[in-house]
């Protein structure tokens, strides 16, 4: 049985406190939802500490949005995986599609966070997806194969068996249109493959997110699909009760 997931990517939202209250909030009425069902929050950087007292003690997980290529030192603004990790991290979102589009991540620094993710305990919630033009031009699996193959294959097993997987499309992203169940199944259902090609039957229990305009209304239908395992959430995670009622999509069984 996979592990469900809902993360809620805050992106640069909320001031300090309204995190915090946030974070009261989604723990006040976590119980209206299935134990079984994984709540992960990841705010800014600057909200982590408060957040982290206010969700200690409860089952909701924390975790950062980014962390650094290097271990530390003279690399000014940036925040490493191990201060994370004192702090009370256990997730680092790597690879989102606007940290690639904006701030040029590549293959090659991901590999080099990636393993500043591990060396310091943190899971990764590595990020793949296709841009619109992409997907237009047919090219989707060949790109999330790519990015898949360039970072993931380099991982050990013990490393694989760690890490989390969203398929988030780009087009999908905050635009209000989500991939449809069948389309994001297809693509799941592809990512499972390659990395069956590579890790074999730990891939079966490898979470494979899915993100992008993901809400409470949508989230039953995504959720169905076989290779689904739950959702990388935006925009819905910054309401608690919208955040929490996606958890409550997943089939019951
Ligand atoms: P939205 O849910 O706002 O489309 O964002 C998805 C996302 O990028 C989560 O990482």
């Amino acid at each position: 049985m996979r592990k469900k997931i809902v993360a809620g990517n805050w992106k640069m939202n909320t001031l300090p406190a309204e995190g915090v209250e946030l974070a009261e909030n989604i723990r006040a009425d976590r119980n209206q939802v299935c134990s079984c069902v994984n709540f992960i929050v990841c705010p800014p950087f600057t909200h982590l500490g408060g957040v982290i007292e206010a969700l200690r003690g409860s089952d909701i997980e924390v975790g950062a949005q980014n962390c650094a290529a290097e271990d530390k030192g003279a690399y000014t603004g940036e925040v490493s995986a191990a201060m994370l990790a004192a702090l009370g991290c256990r997730y680092v979102i790597l690879g989102h599609s606007e940290r690639r589009q904006y701030y040029g991540e590549t293959s090659a620094t991901l590999n080099k966070k990636m393993a500043q993710a591990f060396a310091n305990g943190l899971q990764p919630i590595y990020c793949v997806g296709e841009n619109l033009e992409e997907r237009e031009a047919g090219r989707h699996f060949e790109v999330v194969k790519t990015q898949i193959e360039e970072v993931i294959y380099n991982l050990t097993p013990a490393q694989f068996a760690r890490t989390v997987i969203a398929y988030e499309p780009v087009w999908a992203i905050g635009t209000g249109k989500t991939a449809t169940a069948e389309q994001a199944q297809e693509i799941h259902a592809y990512i499972r493959t390659i990395l069956r090609e590579k890790f074999g039957a730990a891939a079966d229990e490898t979470p494979i997110l899915y993100g992008g305009s993901c809400k409470p209304s949508n989230a039953p239908e995504l959720f169905a699909k076989e290779d689904v395992d739950g959702g990388l959430i935006g925009g819905a995670a910054l309401k608690a009760a919208d955040f929490l009622a996606i958890g409550k999509g997943f089939p019951q069984k």
